[in-house]
């Protein structure tokens, strides 16, 4: 079990809440996932990516309100217990010495990549952070991420698909001008490591394979059982099918077969 100890409403669709966990909780890797069951009437545990867990004996999840589960979840008091199953899934892999982390988000997509952030900057690595969201008013920016550094160890940067804050348009065509910046150095070279909605990764993946480039996702499909077993959240690679609870929730986006743009 673990005890809600904090929940902040960051805007009214979105919360950061604080669960003090199990000294035999291990300590979560950047990318992995927790189940939540947040209310005895529903059967299917929720899972939510560890948003930070840089603090011993505590799990941060960042959580947007969708349906009952997470409805549940955000009407929980500060001090209530929670049944909280994890740390579960795979982890991102180390930027190498001479590498600059560009980690790429949409909307939500900040949660599975928030812990990563923090990680790599408290290891002095160089870090570019780009940030979508449809509206000024649904960016999650603030305190959630790194602050950019004077001397640009840590850069952000944010998009908004109405032009209402930071570059107008996508965050992949905020990710292009930033590779080719990155392009001009030609110490560091960039690894991508990506989170949120299936467009933004296939548009992400192809990025980063016309520059060759490695890349890592996070996917977030829909989870039945959570153990590999009912195969409920398979997704196509170039070996087969794959399990995202068990095999991911990171991939390499070379390894993936992402499903044909609608238009396409
Ligand atoms: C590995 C992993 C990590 C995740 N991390 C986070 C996170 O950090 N923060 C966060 O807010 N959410 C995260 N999600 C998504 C989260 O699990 C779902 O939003 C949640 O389960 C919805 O539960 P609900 O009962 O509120 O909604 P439901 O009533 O189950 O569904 C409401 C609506 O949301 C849609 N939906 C449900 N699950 C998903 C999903 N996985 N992706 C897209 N649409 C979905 C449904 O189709 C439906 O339209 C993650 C999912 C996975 C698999
Ligand atoms: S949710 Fe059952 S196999 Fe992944």
């Amino acid at each position: 079990m673990a005890r809600l100890t904090r929940k902040v409403s960051i805007d009214p669709r979105n919360y950061l809440f604080t669960f003090e966990v199990d000294r035999r909780f291990p300590k979560p890797l950047p990318g992995q996932f927790v189940q939540v069951a947040s209310s005895i009437e529903l059967t299917l545990r929720r899972p939510f990516s560890v948003a930070g867990a840089s603090r011993p004996g505590e799990v941060e999840l960042l959580v947007e309100l969708r349906g009952k589960g997470t409805r549940t979840l955000a009407a929980r008091h500060e001090g209530s217990t929670v049944s909280l199953l994890g740390p579960m899934g795979n982890t991102f892999s180390e930027p190498s010495t001479g590498e600059v982390a560009v980690l790429v988000a949409g909307g939500i997509g900040v949660a599975g990549l928030r812990y990563l952030a923090h990680e790599l900057a408290e290891e002095g690595k160089r870090l570019v952070i780009l940030v979508g969201a449809r509206t000024r008013d649904a960016l999650l920016l603030g305190d959630l991420l790194p602050s950019a550094t004077e001397d640009d160890r840590v850069r952000v940067a944010f998009s908004t698909d109405d032009g209402s804050a930071g570059h107008w348009g996508t965050v992949c065509e905020l990710l292009e001008s930033e590779l080719d910046a990155l392009g001009e150095d030609r110490i560091a070279s960039p690894r991508l490591y990506c989170c949120g909605p299936p467009a933004m990764l296939r548009e992400a993946a192809a990025i980063a394979a016309a520059r060759e480039i490695p890349c890592e996702v996070l996917l977030e499909e829909i989870m039945a059982c959570g153990t590999g077993a009912c195969r409920g959240c398979v997704v196509m690679t170039k070996h087969g099918y794959r399990t995202v609870c068990s095999d991911g929730p990171v991939f390499d986006a070379a390894e993936l077969v992402f499903e044909e743009a609608p238009n396409a």
